[in-house]
Parts: structure tokens; sequence; C-alpha cells
């Protein structure tokens, strides 16, 4: 290799580390309460389609199949009434035929007020809802949240029949 060549190569190497290296990861960790309103006279949550088999004893071989659109509330506290910090847009689908309920979650968290007003996240991942705490990935963002990779933990707050009211602990890292 000639001597120009190799030159040329570790100055665009040089400028390829340059550019990156003003912009450090900065971390953002987010907490609040998402309602998921499945029953009642103004659901939250719809069942749009699935191949629900009721005949079937296991419940969740029951459910299987079936696949959920959701414009959810996120709240900063558990109360439904306190100030709306975002929106949970997307799909759900119960991807689990045995052993446990499992979720497949593909949703945008819109922030509409606060410090991210206008910034969303998005979670691709699957979601056993009856464990404790569940993570699911970051896996992109829009605003502040450009580039963002990360993790939620999501930990069930309170159950009033299918009604959910779910804490997240986020952790967003992004430029
Ligand atoms: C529904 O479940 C019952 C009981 O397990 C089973 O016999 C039947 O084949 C299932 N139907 C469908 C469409 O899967
Ligand atoms: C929330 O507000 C609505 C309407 O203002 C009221 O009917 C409801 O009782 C409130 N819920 C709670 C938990 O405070
Ligand atoms: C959030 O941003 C929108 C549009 O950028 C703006 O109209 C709205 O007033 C903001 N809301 C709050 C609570 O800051
Ligand atoms: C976030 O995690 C902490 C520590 O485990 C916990 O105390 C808190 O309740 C969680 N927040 C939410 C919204 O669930």
């Amino acid at each position: 290799m000639g001597l120009a060549i190799k030159h040329l190569i570790f100055l665009v190497i040089a400028v390829l580390v340059a550019s990156t290296e003003g912009k450090k990861p900065k971390f953002t960790h987010v907490e609040f309460y998402m309602h998921d309103i499945v029953g009642g006279p103004n659901p939250t949550a719809v069942r749009v389609a699935g191949r629900s088999n009721f005949s079937s004893p296991d419940p969740i071989a029951a459910m299987f199949g079936s696949i959920f659109v959701i414009d959810n509330p996120l709240t900063a506290s558990p109360d439904l009434n306190s100030t709306l910090t975002g929106r949970a847009q997307g799909i759900y689908a119960m991807s689990s035929q045995h052993n446990e309920f499992s979720l497949l979650m593909t949703l945008t968290y819109n922030f509409v007020s606060g410090p991210y007003n206008g910034s969303s996240f998005s979670i691709v991942g699957q979601n056993p809802v009856m464990r404790e705490v569940r993570e699911m990935p970051i896996i992109g963002g829009t605003g502040m949240f450009r580039l963002a990779r990360g993790y939620a933990l999501a930990k069930t707050y309170s159950m009033n029949q299918m009604d959910a009211v779910i804490g997240y602990n986020v952790t967003l890292i992004h430029y």
C-alpha cells in the first residue's frame, strides 16, 4: 500500500472519530404510570381481531391470537386524574399459547407535557404480563430521544378485573 493511501485512510479515520466525539450519550430516566382500560364505557385498549377460543379450558390458549389497539394515558402518579404526561399508542398481541400470558408489544410512548413534551420512544418486545417485573427493549425515539436505545422495566401497580395500572421505569441513552 502506498504511503499516500495509508495517510488518507488515517485521515478518514481521524475525521470519523472527531465527528462522533463531540456527541456524548445522555442518560435519561423517566417514570410514569400507564392506564390500560379494557372494560367500561370508555376503553383505551380495544380488541380488534383474533381467534379467541373460549371453549378451551386453558385461559392462555383461549386468548392466544387476540390483537388489541391501544391509546393509553400515561400519568405522573397512579391516579388517572393526575397530570397527563403522555399517551402510549400502538398494538399488542396475545402471543403465547402455553405456560404464561405474554404480549408482543409494538408501542410508541409519546410525551405531551413536561420536559419531554413532543418527544417519543418506541418499544418492541415480549411482555409476560403476570411476572412481577417485565423488561422490554427500547428500539428508537424521536425529538429529544432521537437515536434512543435503552430498556423499560414495567411493574403492575394495580389490577381491577382486566383494567391495569402499570408503573414504568425507563432508562434511555440518546444524543
Ligand atoms: C378450541 O378449544 C377446544 C378445547 O381445547 C378444542 O377442542 C378446539 O379444537 C379448539 N378450537 C379451535 C378452533 O382451535
Ligand atoms: C377523576 O375525575 C373524574 C371527573 O372529574 C371523576 O368523576 C372521578 O371520580 C375522578 N377519579 C378519581 C380516582 O379521583
Ligand atoms: C406540548 O407541546 C405542544 C406542541 O409543541 C404545545 O402545543 C403544548 O402546549 C405543550 N404542552 C405542554 C403542557 O407544555
Ligand atoms: C421504579 O423503580 C423503583 C425502584 O424499584 C420503584 O420504587 C418505583 O415504584 C418504580 N416506579 C414505577 C413508576 O413503577
